[in-house]
């Protein structure tokens, strides 16, 4: 008997096919949002779960549903599932990491220099009809070559980031828990690690690409935005939470900083509807991860690592190595 998978979401569907060999899968290619009473009621009998980052899964489903046994997360980020509680129950957990990194940085140069340059705002003024004349003064941003880029999180996702900034002649700094090997500071544009209060205060452009957890919430409030230059930009593409979204609100209405490039929000996607009345935010929809090829790649790894487990191997990008992984009764 092939082991029960549930489909937290849709998914390119060769994916589901390459799934169905190995695992009887209960798929979702309609795309419904599963409630968490939804969800506790379709892992009923489940031994895996394919997970993506919006799909929450926390100590409550985990403990109504003890037949689980994996939780494959289509996404490198995985603040979405109760870590600790999938781990102490014996659930195996696991992430997409590497595929999406090249294509992240590259999305986070898109809202770079869309957010410094006004390219959205500028667009739609001119998709407005409101362009008559050309002037001086018009859309005047901010330069992005010779500048300062800051980088809170210096993770795969910043250094990638980070090196690409060679071509643009800037100095980088870099705020993280831990001092980068020398290989990897000079790969990443010989990154220089400076205190959190030095980059705020420094950075021209800051970019936030940290992992979320508890710990990093509101990491960037009201107090961190204060210490930030009147010109800067700042650029999410980690996750929401990071970011005091209230506080951020504030500081663009007020012209605190010159404007901010995000892909992610609290509470998305519900986000804060102040944002859509400020003309100096760049918004996108949780979208650095998707190109075609990334999103491909994404998919069949959360796959894959699916496979491998129920396979008897290690799944390659387990989150909780250290997991005592339960023994499960199938009848
Ligand atoms: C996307 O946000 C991811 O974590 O992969």
């Amino acid at each position: 008997m092939k082991p029960t998978l549930l489909m937290a979401r849709a998914v390119f569907p060769d994916v589901l096919d390459y799934l169905g060999q190995y695992f009887d899968v209960e798929a979702n290619q309609e795309d419904i949002l599963f409630s968490q009473d939804a969800l506790i009621a379709k892992l009923q009998g489940k031994d895996a779960l394919y997970a993506v980052s919006s799909q929450l899964v926390p100590a409550a489903v985990i403990a109504a549903c003890p037949r689980l046994q994996m939780i494959g997360n289509m996404a490198v980020g995985f603040n979405n599932i109760d870590l600790a509680a999938a781990t102490a129950a014996g659930i195996l957990v696991s992430n997409t990491p590497d595929v999406l990194t090249e294509t992240t940085a590259d999305f986070a140069w898109a809202l770079l220099m869309a957010t410094a340059r006004r390219v959205t705002e500028s667009e739609h003024w001119l998709r407005a009809g409101k362009w008559d004349r050309w002037c001086y003064d018009g859309f005047l941003g901010a330069d992005v070559h010779g500048a300062t880029l800051g980088i809170l999180g210096m993770g795969r996702i910043g250094q990638s980031i980070a090196r690409r900034s060679m071509g643009f002649d800037m100095r980088v700094i870099y705020h993280n828990r831990s001092r980068l090997a020398e290989s990897d500071e000079q790969y990443a544009n010989n990154a220089q690690l400076v205190s959190k209060e030095e980059l705020l205060r420094t950075a021209d452009h800051l970019v936030l690409a940290l992992p979320y957890s508890p710990a990093v919430h509101h990491t960037i409030g009201a107090a961190e935005i204060a210490q930030m230059q009147p010109g800067a930009t700042l650029i999410n593409i980690a996750r929401g939470g990071i970011v005091d979204d209230v506080a951020l609100i504030a500081a663009l209405r007020e012209h605190r900083i010159a404007a901010a490039g995000l892909d992610v929000y609290e509470n998305e996607p519900a986000f804060h509807p102040d944002f859509l009345a400020l003309s100096n935010v760049v918004l996108t929809p949780h979208i650095a991860s998707a190109s075609a090829p990334t999103r491909r790649a994404m998919a069949m790894c959360a796959a894959r690592n699916l496979v491998a487990a129920f396979s008897g191997e290690q799944p390659p990008n387990l989150v909780n190595p250290g997991v005592t992984r339960k023994v499960v009764a199938h009848g």
